[in-house]
């Protein structure tokens, strides 16, 4: 009897260690289905899009390990040192919205903020000229490179088609002065209310010389800097949550709902399709090639979408 005692405890330590490993392995799928699990469905996109990035990067011969950050660059990427993110920001890709979210976590100010009730306007202007603001190029080059090592950087992209159009119809259609002189100068005898066609034209021959319409690539580098989240406007509210969660964002914190002209509809493919089919197939085909690098590594297909609806 005593000797077989601890016979039975080896079985038991056994048994034990048997049940653990199948209840933790993958066994356990075979007899339960599998539920999809939000987050992991989450994780999945994001490894996606960035080997989608990774190896479009290599095809185009963009990965640069060797020269340093561009000042260009380093001025794009906000820096907000209390959740440790570095945010890259594309004017047309919810800039507005991001950079009020990046106040409120520096300044640990109330998720209030995010609401209809604040005055929009006088928000928009004190988010765009703050100091609170921190951008990387205001640091030496060397901690520039520790920060981008050691803080979650996020970008956020847009379909580089709606993007454009978004632009016009933001600052042309709304005649924003200083977008109206720099046209008028290049184009003396474009109408008053300058059309698509000649926005296009115009972008078309200044050679995006221009942050509302200079690739999204050009501007936040990703093919050297490597983002650990890459959302997207037409995922944004599901990226913003997953994106707040991972940095330690205060729960009640959402991605907000705001437009600058409130009463009009956002951009979308129906609103974008109607304004390329007022563009030539020529003028189409050039804008590609102009924004073949963003269809290519964030893995749009607009290009598609919107090559034949011309019907000039
Ligand atoms: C890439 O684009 C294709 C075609 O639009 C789409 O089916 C696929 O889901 C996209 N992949 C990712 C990771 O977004
Ligand atoms: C890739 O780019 C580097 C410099 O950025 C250049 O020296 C090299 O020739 C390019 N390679 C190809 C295949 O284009
Ligand atoms: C931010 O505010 C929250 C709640 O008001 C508080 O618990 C937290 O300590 C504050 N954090 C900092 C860094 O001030
Ligand atoms: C970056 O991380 C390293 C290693 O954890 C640490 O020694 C360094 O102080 C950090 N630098 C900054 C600017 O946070
Ligand atoms: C330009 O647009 C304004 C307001 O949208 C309109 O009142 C005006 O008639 C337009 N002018 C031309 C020349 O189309
Ligand atoms: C397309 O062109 C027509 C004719 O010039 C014009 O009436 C219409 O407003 C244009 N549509 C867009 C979305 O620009």
């Amino acid at each position: 009897m005593m000797k077989l005692l601890p016979r039975f405890f080896k079985l038991l330590l056994l048994s034990g260690l048997l049940l653990c490993f199948f209840k933790s392995s993958q066994w356990v799928h075979l007899w339960r289905p599998r539920k999809a699990d939000p987050t992991q469905t989450w994780l999945e996109i994001q490894t996606q899009r960035k080997i989608i990035l990774n190896s479009a990067c290599l095809k185009l011969n963009l990965t640069d390990t060797v020269n340093k950050l561009k000042p260009r660059v380093a001025i794009q990427l906000y820096v907000e040192h209390n959740h440790r993110l570095i945010f890259c920001s594309i004017p047309k890709v919810g800039c507005s919205n991001w950079l009020r979210i990046l106040l409120i976590l520096q300044k640990n100010l109330s998720s209030e903020l995010t609401k209809e009730s604040i005055n929009r306007n006088e928000l928009l202007k004190y988010i765009h000229t703050t100091p609170l603001l921190i951008k990387l190029n205001r640091y030496p080059s060397t901690l520039q490179q520790e920060l981008l090592s050691n803080y979650t950087k996020v970008m956020v992209t847009r379909d580089p088609f709606e993007r454009l159009v978004s632009a016009y119809r933001n600052k042309i259609l709304h005649g924003v002065q200083s977008f109206m002189k720099l046209i008028k100068a290049a184009f003396p005898k474009s109408s008053n209310n300058v059309t698509f066609q000649e926005f296009v034209n115009f972008i078309l021959q200044e050679k995006l010389n221009n942050n509302h319409w200079r690739p999204m690539y050009k501007l936040c580098d990703p093919c050297r800097i490597h983002y650990d989240i890459i959302g997207k406007i037409e995922t944004v509210n599901q990226d913003a949550d997953h994106i707040l969660k991972s940095i330690g964002a205060p729960e009640d914190l959402h991605y907000p709902t705001f437009k600058t002209f409130a009463t009009e509809p956002r951009t979308n493919e129906q609103i974008t399709a109607e304004y390329f089919g007022n563009l030539s197939s020529k003028q189409v085909e050039q804008l590609l090639k102009l924004y073949e690098f963003d269809f290519s590594l964030f893995n749009y297909s607009s290009n598609v979408k919107y090559m034949n609806l011309s019907v000039l």
